[in-house]
């Protein structure tokens, strides 16, 4: 292993530090180093989706991320979306709605969800497949996802979300 190296991040609001070997990918990272778990590992070939994270407020595949490369940037996970004791309005409605079944995916959809709304607050059917194509799921057959991307959309119209606020200022 190489000299470690420092990489400063804000993850999910919180100033951290982390040693790292240059190397590291950017999912590494928030899962061994960090130990936030909620980010997964899938394919490690950018295919799949399950690590997606928000980098700066846009949605990156963290497996395809050296964690170098964002030193200094905001990172937002899925732990980061709302308070541990409630659900960001994306997270219910995937609950109401039956949008997962392992939950493998669903991390990554929620933030690929999330950046599609913020982008187009009300998008149609095929606008939701199309801005979900990068995640794939391999259990729901996604309609029961574009269901609750749809219920979500409508979720957030009515009120600010969580956190948004603070991301803001
Ligand atoms: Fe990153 Fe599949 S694990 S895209
Ligand atoms: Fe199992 Fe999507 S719910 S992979």
């Amino acid at each position: 292993m190489s000299e470690p190296i420092e990489v400063q991040i804000r993850l999910n609001g919180e100033l951290v530090t982390l040693e790292l070997d240059a190397r590291t990918l950017l999912v590494d990272a928030i899962r061994d180093a960090a130990r936030l778990t909620g980010t997964h590992v899938g394919c490690r070939t950018g295919h799949c989706g399950a690590c997606t994270v928000l980098v700066d407020g846009s949605t990156a595949k963290a497996c395809t991320v050296l964690a170098a490369s964002v030193d200094g940037a905001e990172i937002v996970t899925i732990e980061g979306l709302a308070a541990v004791d409630e659900l960001h309005p994306l997270q219910e409605a995937f609950w109401q709605e039956h949008g997962l079944q392992c939950g493998f995916c669903t991390p990554g959809m929620v933030l690929a969800s999330l950046e599609l709304l913020r982008e187009n607050a009300s998008p149609t059917d095929t606008e939701i497949r199309r801005g979900l194509s990068g995640n794939l799921c391999r259990c729901t057959g996604y309609a029961k996802i574009v269901s609750a991307v749809r219920r979500g959309a409508e979720a957030m119209s009515t009120g600010a979300e969580p956190g948004q606020e603070a991301r803001e200022e």
